[in-house]
């Protein structure tokens, strides 16, 4: 079964397998989205299932909630833990302090919020997502869809004063139609090509009245786990300023292969 899973899907695979790892029994934990976020729900969903984990996972959207019934995961919402032990999320880049742009499955906003009330973030990714510079993968910025026009253009005048290559903006599309978040938001994709100053412009897109959250996380990350499509793992932890590579094994994984959905 596993034969069947590109290089891509098994890197995502191995690193959720390592993340799980930090997962205790008792925990109150942040579920990301996305692929790679899948596949560490599906795994944690074993553990419940057939090593008795006790968890309480709390989603960051719709879909995320309901795979994690799915697999058999307690599902609680944020208010019901308050906070939480650890969030463990896929992100569309990370960089060498491993800031992040996340939001490519339109959950930021959720996603933040739930990452920011964890003692632990950490972050599961495959190998395209390093980058040395932030910028390359579209910036999605949450704005309310009242005036959401107004908001693209004092984005877009912002950025002339802001370190970047590109400033093209785009309303998210699905469709015919603007895309709506789970909170039922728009989502405008800057096209910067390269963030000079992340912190900084993390800050100011805040400002902007309209922008709900922008999908930069700095400081907000804690440790990544960086799979490869060979089976070797990279666990890179910012605080320890530690770097652990390990290998793992497919076959321990069959069963989770055959009901892949993402
Ligand atoms: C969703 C996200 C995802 O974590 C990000 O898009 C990565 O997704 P994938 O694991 O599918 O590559 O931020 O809002």
């Amino acid at each position: 079964m596993s034969g069947e899973l590109s290089p891509i899907d098994k890197a995502k695979f191995v690193a959720a397998k390592r993340a799980v790892d930090y997962v205790e029994d008792g925990m109150r934990v942040g579920l990301g989205t996305g692929s790679t976020a899948a596949w560490m729900i599906r795994c944690l969903g074993e553990l419940v299932r057939e090593d008795g984990l006790n968890i309480r996972g709390v989603p960051t959207s719709t879909r995320t909630a309901q795979l994690a019934s799915e697999v058999g995961i307690e599902v609680i919402s944020l208010d019901e833990a308050r906070w939480l032990d650890i969030t463990i999320d896929g992100a569309d880049e990370f960089d060498g302090d491993l800031n992040l742009i996340k939001g490519g499955g339109g959950a930021l906003l959720q996603e933040k919020i739930v990452a920011t009330a964890s003692d632990r973030m950490v972050v599961i990714a495959d190998l395209g997502k390093e980058v040395e510079r932030l910028g390359a993968f579209p910036l999605p910025v949450e704005v309310i869809p009242f005036g959401w026009q107004t908001t693209k253009s004092l984005l877009e005048e912002m950025l002339v004063s802001m370190d970047v290559l590109g400033r093209e903006t785009t309303l998210r599309m699905n469709g015919d139609h603007a895309y709506v978040t789970d909170e039922g938001n728009y989502i405008i994709d800057l096209h910067l090509g390269r963030i000079g100053n992340p912190r900084q412009l993390a800050l100011v897109l805040n400002q902007i009245p309209g922008v709900v959250e922008n999908g930069l996380f700095v400081d907000i990350c804690d440790i990544v786990v960086l799979g490869h499509g060979d089976g070797r793992v990279e666990t890179r932890d910012i605080n320890e300023g530690t770097v652990e590579t390990d290998r793992l094994d497919f076959v321990e994984a069959e069963n989770l292969f055959s009901d892949m959905a993402d």
